[in-house]
């Protein structure tokens, strides 16, 4: 059984190897009867964490539609259950192993059933081990540096039936030319680069994602391209550090210069994810200023206001230098809106320290944020600070801090009361089938009643309530 292991190594994740990545074309192709693999067959696909793994299902489904599987919504339905993980927090990973749990029975039940784990989690050798002596129900364990493998190794699978686990450790090239299958009508996900560098102390993602690859300019253009041409009306550009965009490639200002030429394609609305405050030039901030197709809001997250704990995070400024990056924005942009990331309970974060954080909200009074208490991840060098603060206090920091953002967010709204947005519309709310719902331009979440078959239109909203993290309104 061993002989169909290969295991992840989180030594050899953090390796980097240097020089530009090689791009590698047509690689994806499906041998021999690959294509009927599916035939009568039914996948169920789940996705968790960041939209890089959003779109990393996009191309898993894409495969599986090549190979014939239908889709379906439920694990019952399905022969094939593939579950694409984040391993970003425990919280999230307990989540994905409690799901996987309670399928042993139905395994019990149908053993023709094929599950699958693949994502952030099945890069990282401590969980692949969990999986491998608790989850016997798992059949197949493959990783985010092999996706393009997935025919090879379902159809390895259904021939011997013998467990399989391929994880590679090193990133490979970038692979161009994989199927996709699109998760949204209005928008599309593009990635304009893999992996990441930083290395911030307690972050997993620059192991399980591997060094910083930059897809070539050309590549990703002719993505965006043809999302225009499908007829959708918003790109967001993906990356775990979009302004580090073409460094590997030896562009000297390449995300600026990617931004023109995406804005250039003439699609209606670009957004992307996520800047490190770290890289930003002002040329971005003057390419997000000149471009109307270029949203002007951006998720630029700051993880703490100590610049003791951004220290020892190393992300490589200080709160001061945030503060002077974000008025820089202001003053050029003045209604530019901003959304953050935040970390509290970083191992021997104090109260003074904690305060430091809420100081730096009160000063960039955020328009949403993304809060959460530091969870520890194996293989980090966070992981082995000395952390003598107790949960309790770790879960009452988050609830302070919640609570300023709530009041903060609201706050921010409050302006666009009588005021008229213009709305992508995605599809119908969630909460209430006679409510639409989509983004403005500022990225605000509306929710709003009037007019028949909008999706996918850009419609002009006039705002009548405010929520902390959403507007109502009628359509004009
Ligand atoms: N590349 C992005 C972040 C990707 S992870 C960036 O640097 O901006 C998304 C967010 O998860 C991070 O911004 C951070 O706030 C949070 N996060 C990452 N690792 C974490 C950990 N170990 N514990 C708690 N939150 C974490
Ligand atoms: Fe993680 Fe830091 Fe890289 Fe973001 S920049 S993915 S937080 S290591
Ligand atoms: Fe999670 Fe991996 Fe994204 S850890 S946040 S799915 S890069």
């Amino acid at each position: 059984m061993e002989k169909n292991f290969i295991l992840p190594d989180q030594k050899a994740a953090a390796r980097r190897s240097k020089g530009a990545p090689v791009t590698e074309y047509g690689m994806f192709s499906l041998s021999g009867d690959a294509g009927n693999l599916g035939l009568g067959m039914k996948y169920y696909l789940r996705t968790y964490g960041c939209q890089a793994n959003v779109r990393d299902g996009e191309t898993i489904a894409g495969m599986m539609e090549m190979m014939s599987f239908r889709p379906v919504d439920t694990p019952e339905e399905a022969d094939v259950l593939i579950f694409n993980t984040c391993a970003v927090r425990r919280a999230a990973e307990e989540h994905v192993l409690g799901e996987i749990g309670s399928l042993k029975s139905m395994k019990r039940a149908h053993p023709e059933k094929t599950i699958c784990v693949c994502g952030c989690m099945a890069q990282e050798e401590a969980v692949v081990k969990e999986i491998l002596t608790s989850y016997p129900q798992v059949d197949i364990v493959f990783g985010t540096h092999n996706l393009y493998r997935l025919p090879n190794i379902l159809s390895s699978y259904f021939e011997t039936h013998e467990k399989k686990v391929e994880v590679f450790s090193e990133e490979g090239k970038v692979i161009e030319d994989l199927p996709v299958r699109r998760s949204m009508d209005c928008k599309g996900f593009v990635n304009i680069m893999y992996g990441c560098n930083k290395f911030c102390t307690y972050c997993i993602v620059p192991y399980t994602r591997g060094r910083e690859r930059s897809r070539k300019k050309e590549d990703i253009i002719a993505e965006v391209a043809a999302l225009k041409a499908s007829g959708r009306k918003e790109v967001i550009l993906l990356g775990q550090n979009v302004n580090a965009y073409g460094k590997d490639l030896g562009m000297e200002d390449g995300f600026t210069d990617l931004l023109n030429a995406c804005s250039d394609t003439g699609i209606e609305r670009i957004r992307f994810y996520t800047s490190h405050p770290r890289d930003y030039s002002v040329t971005t901030i003057d390419a997000m200023k000149d471009h109307p197709n270029i949203m002007k809001s951006l998720h630029l997250p700051v993880q703490s206001g100590s610049d003791e704990i951004l220290r020892r995070m190393a992300r490589g400024y200080t709160s001061d230098s945030y503060r002077k990056l974000f008025d820089d924005m202001k003053e050029r942009i003045p209604d530019i809106t901003f959304t953050t990331d935040l970390i509290v309970g970083f191992p021997g974060e104090t109260d003074e320290q904690f305060e430091e954080t809420l100081k730096l909200v009160d000063y960039c009074k955020f328009d949403l944020a993304y809060s959460f208490v530091y969870s520890p991840r194996s293989g980090t060098p966070a992981a082995s600070f000395e952390d003598t603060t107790p949960l309790s206090v770790k879960k009452e920091r988050l609830q302070v801090l919640n609570e300023r953002l709530a009041k903060y967010a609201h706050e921010n709204n409050e302006k666009y009361l009588g005021r008229t947005v213009k709305v992508l519309t995605e599809g119908r709310s969630k909460r209430n089938a006679d409510v639409w719902s989509g983004y403005s331009e500022e990225n605000k979440l509306v929710n709003f009643r009037g007019g028949d078959d909008l999706v996918n239109k850009i419609v002009d909203v006039k705002i009548n309530e405010i929520r902390s993290f959403s507007l109502d309104g009628e359509a004009l």
